[in-house]
């Protein structure tokens, strides 16, 4: 459905290196030869560190940017010849993008989306409510933009790009600065696209929501695929465990393997994986070390995050 073929991005940036003088010329290589297939139907969370090149890639699938090398196919169309064949085939939400009119209801937003992609009118409005529906807004359809919430202009982008029946979704980042509730109401719409078989392409920050939503994860890592697979096998694959963080009144004598990091208020935190916490917590209470708190690491993929994109758990010393 989507296919990637070496695809590089190099910016070319002008840095000015002072007031008279002219700019430093300095290229970033946002992506390095990326190689991608992606099936009809999948559901895919794409993850990496700021600046990994998440965004760059999905603007250039989108048809926004060109790649600087490399060949990219949306349903067998070349979307580099042919960028506006695979437009039709595609929603694209991207982050912070303002592309709602605010003094607009979410029905007039709707149907003037709809006329740019050439639905008549009656079409138009039959998608609009069907997708008011989805999206959880019906009873909002005539209320105008500004007045809601970030969440529902969110869900309402989401809509919007949804209009023209695209088959492929893709988004960046549809939950950023949203309340758990509002996350939760965009879940729900895209567990239902899932369902539908929309295969969505979406980057996300987010691990709870890449642990829940997506069939499979890529992380990127300066612009280059680094991991590749399920939620469950990228979390497996890093060696990650759940974890428990205890918080102690004093320095306790543990075992080599287990790091003691001092917390800004002097207290001690110590990080043990779950499956020790038994012998550990024993220990501790032989030794009489006051126990003030302990936390369980929920996430896994947190762990497997961190470890896979070059920042092992608990050590922040050689952090810059
Ligand atoms: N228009 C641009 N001009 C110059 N450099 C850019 C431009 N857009 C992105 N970059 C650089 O390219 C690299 C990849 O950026 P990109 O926005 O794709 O990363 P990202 O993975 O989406 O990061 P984030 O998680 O912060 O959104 C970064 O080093 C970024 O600074
Ligand atoms: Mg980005």
């Amino acid at each position: 459905m989507i296919t990637c073929r070496g695809v590089a991005k190099t910016y070319v940036v002008r840095e000015r290196a002072g007031l008279f003088r002219r700019g430093v010329r300095r290229e970033i290589d946002a992506l390095r030869g990326l190689d991608l297939e992606i099936a009809r139907g999948a559901f895919v969370g794409l993850l990496g560190r700021n600046g990994a090149g998440k965004t760059t890639l999905l603007k250039i699938v989108a048809t926004l940017l060109l790649p600087t090398a490399g060949e990219v196919e949306v349903d067998g169309i070349d979307a580099l010849r042919e960028p506006t064949k695979v437009r039709r085939k595609l929603g694209v939400v991207l982050a912070g993008e303002r592309t709602l009119y605010w003094k607009l209801t979410a029905m007039e937003n709707l149907l003037l989306f709809g006329g740019l992609q050439d639905l008549s009118r009656r079409e138009a409005r039959a998608r609009a409510e069907e997708l008011l529906e989805l999206v959880g807004l019906s009873g909002f359809s005539d209320v105008s933009v500004e007045k809601f919430s970030s969440g529902m202009r969110r869900r309402l982008a989401i809509a919007r790009a949804l209009m023209h029946r695209p088959p492929i979704l893709i988004l960046d980042e549809p939950t950023t600065g949203l309340d758990p509730h509002g996350v939760e109401e965009v879940w729900e719409v895209l567990r239902s696209l899932r369902e539908q078989g929309t295969t969505v392409l979406m980057a996300t920050h987010n691990m709870l929501e890449a642990e829940r939503l997506p069939t499979r994860l890529l992380i990127i890592e300066e612009g280059k695929l680094l991991a590749d697979g399920t939620p469950q096998e990228i979390t497996a694959r890093s060696g990650a465990q759940r974890m428990a963080v205890l918080t102690l009144g004093s320095r306790p004598e543990v075992d080599e393997g287990l790091l003691v990091r001092e917390l800004d208020d002097g207290s001690l935190s110590l990080a043990v994986p779950v499956d020790r916490l038994p012998a550990v917590l024993g220990q501790l209470q032989a030794d009489g070390v006051h126990l003030a708190n302990v936390e369980i690491v929920e996430s896994g993929l947190w762990e497997a995050f961190l470890r896979l994109t070059g920042r092992p758990f608990d050590t922040n010393e050689e952090e810059p």
